[in-house]
């Protein structure tokens, strides 16, 4: 495949001269918050992962691109391979919207195999003058170069009958010899749902109807729909826009959740469930997209931020990165995420190996810089709560907390003393509720402007953009009882 200079990466965007984008890139690289091991945008915005796909031996995973500065211009595709999910390539460039059809936007859309050749389906993106919005769905094939041939006129052109201009990011799946498609959809009344495509050549497509998944008046629109198979049940995966904060639940401006479904019909799409659950109780986390392993595993990453906020980077010529990679799984019927095992290659040593009893605040200073994992279990049978400090000064004032109380059986981060504010608007706790909290373990990644967390081995997770102050980097747990704890740190390379 191509190497792509920084130069010709630059030059194929637009006709802007090459010193705004090495203005830009200097800006860029000078932030004191990139990161270490989480994909990241050169310069400008990313948002959604697209064209997640295993192919011909390696990880292709493209993301929603705006090259020129963090907001949300006319986006590209800008595309990274992986043999194994944690070193990653750059490709340069994956799709330009060159073309008449997708003059304003190569949105999101997703990847599928065809005659042995990696095609994708994407989202073109048209405004008139009046600024009178026309979608595209179009089909396109993965040349030796790495650019894509696209098949026009698109596959899809416009909008049908019943639905408004907001209708995109095609999902392609295949059963036997048929390929199907699903879209994110708005309904003219303004109501938000998932259709279905069908097509024998993955060119020409029918609209077989509307998913059925029993949620009437959900949201006004639903971004980013991912329909697939686990242990035999079916899970569709979807960001739906418009839900009003409900308990814990829909804190953020916009969710990223699911069903699950024991018998889905394909002839009727109707796919019966329990009810929506948000996947992430963390801060910053959206638009999913999953793709399957050789080895069966279901794979997922999505953008670790969220649409129409601010970022503290936005000053410094960049925005957003994806979340690690996690494998999905499904425990009691509902969806659990764990990081990727191949994730321990990034280890380069263990820093920190503790057991011990935890009465009042212990303090682990750290040296080096916010790159580590940490595996924290916790044996709360005393009822005691717990607090763990991560990025601390060492002056103990600033910090991001995670409490554990049995008494409630929730866990809640609070980022209001972590560094730079922002998001502020939407609250800065968010909380989880387990159903049994005798022993409560974390697993967590933190990176230098972002912290996930897996609880109880994917039982829930916490995903979360943080931007930490120079120093605050240390460690802490703090009880005001008895409480037994095994703590590991590994810092990452
Ligand atoms: C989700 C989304 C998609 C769209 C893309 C455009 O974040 O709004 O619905 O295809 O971003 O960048």
């Amino acid at each position: 495949m191509k190497e792509w200079t920084r130069a010709e990466r630059y030059k194929k965007i637009t006709d802007h001269p090459e010193e705004y984008f090495v203005a830009l890139a200097e800006k860029v690289d000078a932030s004191a918050f990139r990161q270490h091991y989480h994909i990241q945008p050169h310069t400008g915005l990313l948002n959604d992962p697209n064209g997640f796909i295993h192919f011909d031996g390696k990880w292709h995973l493209f993301y929603q691109w705006f090259p020129m500065g963090p907001v949300h211009g006319l986006k590209h595709w800008y595309h990274v391979t992986s043999t194994d999910l944690v070193h990653w390539q750059d490709e340069g460039i994956g799709l330009l919207p060159d073309t008449a059809y997708d003059s304003h936007g190569a949105y999101s859309g997703s990847g599928f195999v065809k005659d042995g050749q990696l095609h994708i389906m994407y989202t073109g993106n048209v405004r008139s003058k009046e600024w009178e919005r026309t979608p595209n769905q179009i089909v396109a094939r993965m040349q030796a170069d790495g650019s894509f041939e696209k098949f026009l006129p698109p596959a899809i052109q416009g909008i049908p009958e019943g639905y408004t201009d907001h209708f995109r990011d095609p999902k392609v799946w295949k059963v036997e010899d048929t390929y199907y498609a699903i879209l994110g959809a708005q309904r003219t009344d303004e109501t938000g749902t998932a259709v279905v495509y069908e097509s024998a050549d993955a060119l020409s497509w029918k609209l077989k109807g509307e998913l059925d998944i029993q949620l009437p008046d959900f949201g006004y629109m639903w971004e980013c729909p991912d329909l697939f198979e686990i242990d035999g049940q079916m899970v569709l995966l979807f960001s739906p826009q418009g839900l009003e904060p409900e308990g814990d639940h829909y804190q953020n401006i916009f969710q990223t959740g699911y069903v699950i479904g024991k018998d889905f019909q394909l002839d009727s799409l109707d796919l019966e469930n329990d009810g929506f659950h948000e996947l992430d109780a963390g801060f910053d986390f959206y638009a999913t997209q999953t793709a399957e392993s050789p080895d069966g595993r279901r794979i997922l990453t999505a953008w670790m931020g969220l649409p129409e906020m601010a970022y503290p980077t936005d000053r410094e010529g960049w925005a957003h990165c994806l979340t690690l990679p996690r494998e999905l799984g499904i425990r009691n019927g509902r969806l659990i995420q764990r990081p990727v095992r191949e994730l321990e290659e990034l280890r380069t040593s263990k820093s920190i190996a503790e057991e011990g009893t935890l009465k009042g605040k212990i303090a682990f200073e750290r040296e080096g810089r916010n790159s580590y994992e940490m595996k924290l279990t916790l044996d709360l049978s005393e009822q005691a709560p717990v607090t763990v400090n991560l990025c601390e000064d060492d002056d103990q004032e600033n910090r991001f907390s995670i409490t554990i109380d049995p008494t409630t059986k929730k866990i809640t981060i609070d980022r209001s003393a972590c560094g730079i504010p922002f998001g502020e608007e939407y609250g800065t706790a968010r909380s989880l509720r387990l159903e049994e909290m005798d022993q409560v373990s974390l697993h967590i990644f933190v990176d230098t402007s972002s912290i996930e967390i897996f609880v109880n081995d994917g039982e829930g997770t916490f995903t979360s953009r943080i931007f930490p102050n120079e120093g605050e980097k240390n460690i802490s747990l703090e009880s005001p009882e008895k409480t037994t704890f095994n703590l590991e740190i590994w810092e990452l390379g």
